[in-house]
């Protein structure tokens, strides 16, 4: 892995520099990356919208959205420092004649330019040609693209062979920002550094796996966004498949990308296709319906602002996945995800195998297996399930199950918890690719994604409701009791 810790400056361009993303999370990272003193001294932000705004406009928007989304003080000194690089352009996206007032805000003796595309993917193609036609792309210049990079296989080749007619694999980064979370990355150490999971990470020691990504808010404004989108595409094909990835690659022969991209290729080459044959038993689709969330009442997904009632798209996947090769023969995955669930709540759970022989059976019939939770967000940390002999003198061993826990804020106290968007948007600049996608990588995940969506319009599969505040459809807890397990609680 690459970790330099200078890079030739940079003039960064944030594509739909007004939107969401950019507000939300673009500005606050590249923020809290200047209060690190983690960025180059002459870099420049100009972000790009097609809104009639000024430098200052842009400025103040970028103070305010700090207020709102930064949780800290802004140090004055420091947006004195920040607000110097911020610069503001109004662009017609499809207009190709407009990216020629691109020119004058870059330096392209001394910096290097990385292009942001935070907007919908149907203007990739147009920004490609338009920074082309422009000449402000030299063979340093890199492309940052964020999710969702098509809508399907197809739709992701042809954004892929567009933006590769004019920029190189290398210079193109593929952003899934579930890759830049501390937790996340830690995996690699958890798997590769400790040598009592490398010897016991396969269908020998494990039973089964379980992945769930449940979010408590609902679709927050981007209903249309959404309901075109749909959890499959909008979480499970990305952010689940990415971790997913890590938990079950094979060990890379080191840390450069390519090493690392080409293991987690063959495992998304060994998920076994889910087809309109297995669909029902394997697949769940929910839909949120009313219901409260820590008690307070909240409408259900055909009832949000601008919703049409008659969705049929799914805010709950549940998935049994099949990695058909050596290591993980036998050993389900399930994976879960979404939206207005209980509560916000990321986390791995490792299952291990029940022992072969019992020798406390005259006292418990059963020994409940071990289990690794790694929970990747909220409150990060890590957690053994053992079973211990509760100390006594008298009588028979009695067992209880405790926990060997590990809580990232209290073991590094001093080290603050990076969010994704800060390490990924720092990748960039530096240019090391190893955090990103690789073109391949990106349409396998499709690939397979696709035959699932297949399916369920092949057997006419509907999501079932569940209400709000809830782990989503009963059907859901059947998936896995089907298997004689059930999800973690
Ligand atoms: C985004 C999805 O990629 O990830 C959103 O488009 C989702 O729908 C978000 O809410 C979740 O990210 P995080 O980091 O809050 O888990």
């Amino acid at each position: 892995m690459v970790s330099n810790t200078t890079y030739k400056p940079c003039d960064l361009v944030i594509y739909g520099g007004l939107g969401d993303l950019a507000t939300r999370k673009l500005i606050i990272s590249l923020f809290r990356l200047e209060k690190a003193g983690l960025l180059e001294n002459d870099s420049t932000i100009i972000a790009v919208d097609r809104y009639d705004k000024t430098r200052d406009d842009f400025i103040a928007i970028a103070h305010d959205s700090l207020k709102k989304f930064l949780n800290d003080d802004i140090e004055p000194a420091l947006w004195e420092k920040f607000q110097q690089r911020l610069n503001y352009l109004q662009m017609d996206l499809t207009q190709m004649q407009d990216y020629g007032k691109l020119k004058p805000l870059l330096s392209p003796e001394t910096h290097v330019l990385i292009n942001y595309l935070a907007v919908s993917p149907v203007l990739f193609k147009s920004i490609c040609h338009g920074l082309q036609q422009a000449g402000v792309l030299n063979d340093e210049a890199r492309i940052v693209m964020e999710k969702p990079i098509g809508h399907d296989l197809k739709s992701c080749i042809e954004i892929n062979d567009a933006v590769s007619e004019v920029f190189h694999e290398e210079q193109i980064f593929r952003i899934d920002h579930y890759l830049g979370k501390e937790t996340v990355l830690n995996l690699l150490a958890l798997r590769f550094a400790n040598s009592i999971f490398t010897t016991n990470w396969d269908h020998n020691s494990i039973d089964h796996i379980q992945i769930t990504v449940a979010e408590a808010v609902g679709i927050e404004g981007r209903w249309d966004y959404f309901d075109h989108t749909g959890q499959l595409r909008d979480m499970l094909q990305n952010h689940l498949l990415q971790i997913l990835t890590f938990v079950t690659m094979e060990p890379p022969v080191n840390l450069e990308a390519s090493s690392i991209r080409s293991e987690k290729i063959k495992v998304l080459k060994a998920l076994r296709p889910i087809t309109p044959h297995n669909v029902e038993q394997v697949t769940v689709r929910g839909q949120y319906a009313a219901g409260f969330q820590q008690a307070t009442p909240v409408p259900g997904y055909l009832e949000e602002e601008g919703a049409n009632p008659d969705s049929d798209t799914e805010t709950f996947v549940a998935l049994r996945v099949d990695i058909d090769n050596w290591r993980w023969a036998g050993v389900p995955v399930y994976l879960r995800t979404g939206k207005r669930m209980n509560y916000k709540r990321t986390e791995i759970v490792i299952n291990f195998k029940q022992l072969p022989h019992n020798i406390f059976k005259d006292s418990y019939k059963n020994l409940p297996a071990n289990k690794l939770i790694i929970h990747l967000q909220p409150n990060e940390g890590i957690d053994i399930e053992i079973l211990n002999k509760v100390p006594g003198i008298d009588g028979d061993i009695k067992l209880q199950k405790t926990k060997l826990d590990l809580s990232f804020s209290e073991a590094f106290k001093q080290n603050r918890l990076f969010g994704g968007y800060e390490k990924l948007i720092l990748e960039a600049l530096r240019g090391n690719p190893t955090l990103f996608l690789s073109r391949e990588e990106i349409e396998q995940a499709w690939a397979w994604v696709d035959s699932i969506q297949t399916a369920w319009k092949t057997q006419s599969l509907h999501p079932t409701q569940y209400p709000a505040g809830t782990w989503g459809p009963i059907t859901s807890d059947s998936l896995l009791a089907r298997d004689g397990r059930a999800w973690e609680a």
